[in-house]
């Protein structure tokens, strides 16, 4: 079922806002992400909620420190009954791993490789590292493997080389996601829906196209069509 596969960012600072549009795309939304804004200023208790609501939620706080600091926050977190967390890959092999072994219960641990929002200019230039955004993407990846993590978050242009080089299990989480003619934003590596399930994407997360619109039920329900009808 596509919509299972479809995560919504609920993008919004308070508790009200964030079951509002809950109730708005309605029961066929399987799948939240909590990112920073609503986690800083909810609490670790709307987890709770979410969960009560029978919803599947991604906690997206790209936890980067020490091995140590990153662990203990991972074991926190994962205590919260998250199904989803994720630590940034630029905070080595070590960090990966002690974070993965400090995880509770069911919840996986994904690595965010190169934000969406980084193209090869600021990836060469800002950051210094050297070579395509693929390439990056790529090594980082291979990292959070080595380490024992389910999968990664990454554009869905690199989905296709990322499964084929780390195998069809590797689980692929894609942001950066537009329908065809929305506005693309501040996303700069983006695909339609039915492109990024076509490459292979386990899960996508959409935001603004979804939780931006007057009809809320409308947009997601459109998406999980286009979904449906790539597979
Ligand atoms: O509104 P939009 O669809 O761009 O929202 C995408 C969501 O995915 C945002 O919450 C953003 O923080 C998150 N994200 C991302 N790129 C990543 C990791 C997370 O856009 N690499």
């Amino acid at each position: 079922m596509m919509n299972e596969r479809l995560i919504v960012a609920l993008d919004v600072s308070s508790q009200d806002e964030a079951l509002k549009a809950v109730k708005d795309i309605g029961p066929s939304l399987r799948f939240v992400k909590v990112g920073m804004e609503l986690f800083y200023s909810t609490g670790p208790e709307f987890i709770a909620r979410l969960k009560d609501l029978d919803l599947k939620v991604f906690l997206d706080l790209k936890v980067h420190d020490i091995p140590n600091t990153a662990q203990r926050a991972i074991h926190v977190l994962s205590k919260l009954g998250c199904d989803m967390l994720n630590v940034h890959c630029s905070g080595g092999l070590a960090m990966m791993s002690q974070a993965q072994q400090a995880l509770e219960g069911n919840t996986i641990l994904i690595g965010v490789t190169q934000l969406t929002s980084t193209d090869q200019k600021v990836l060469n230039d800002q950051l210094g590292i050297p070579g395509t955004v693929k390439d990056s993407v790529l090594n980082y990846a291979s990292l959070a493997k080595k380490a024992g993590l389910a999968g990664v978050v990454c554009s869905p242009h690199e989905v296709v080389q990322l499964k084929q080089t780390l195998g069809s299990d590797f689980i692929t989480v894609t942001p950066g996601v537009r329908p065809a003619g929305g506005e693309v934003q501040d996303q700069k590596r983006v695909m339609t829906p039915g492109e990024a399930i076509a490459a292979g994407s386990d899960y996508l997360v959409v935001g603004r196209p979804i939780m931006g619109q007057s009809d809320r039920r409308e947009a997601f329900e459109r998406i999980v069509e286009e979904m449906e009808a790539a597979s």
